[in-house]
């Protein structure tokens, strides 16, 4: 089964950005463990990254039509984007955040995304991603 896991914006500086919060592992580096990981379980993973909404969206509609389950960290955009809430709606997906956002800032406290999501890890670090491929592996439909 394929999945797509799609990363929004700034989370292609992953390693650099602040480690602090996000580790140490950069976005290349999670990237690659992510397809091996999704082979171990059975899954054709690609990993994706934007800057720019509207690319996120026509993704989202790509795994829509596909019938493509998503694992999605839209980053900043899971605070306030209905348009990508909107789309993220049109498929199946797991909501992913590497830090604890509710350790953090309180417009990181609230997401757009939350509702609708078939599943939600937050703050399990980079390793979130692995649970949520888990997840999706889990999924029957
Ligand atoms: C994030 C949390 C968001 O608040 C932030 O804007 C990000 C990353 C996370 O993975 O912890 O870019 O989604």
């Amino acid at each position: 089964r394929k999945v797509l896991v799609l990363n929004g914006p700034n989370l292609g500086r992953l390693g650099t950005r602040q480690p602090e919060i996000y580790g140490g592992v950069t976005y290349a580096g999670l990237a690659g463990h992510l397809v091996e990981t999704g082979r171990g379980m059975g899954l054709d993973v690609d990993v994706r990254q934007t800057e720019h909404e509207g690319q996120m969206i026509e993704w989202l509609h790509e795994a829509a039509d596909g019938g493509v389950p998503v694992v999605l960290n839209a980053g900043a955009w899971t605070h306030y984007s209905y348009a990508v809430a909107d789309a993220a709606a049109l498929t199946t997906y797991v909501e992913v955040h590497i830090s604890n956002v509710h350790a953090r800032e309180e417009f990181r406290q609230h997401s757009v995304l939350s509702a609708k999501a078939a599943g939600i890890i937050i703050g399990c670090g980079v390793g979130g991603y692995d649970l949520a491929l888990a997840h999706v592996a889990s999924l029957t439909d």
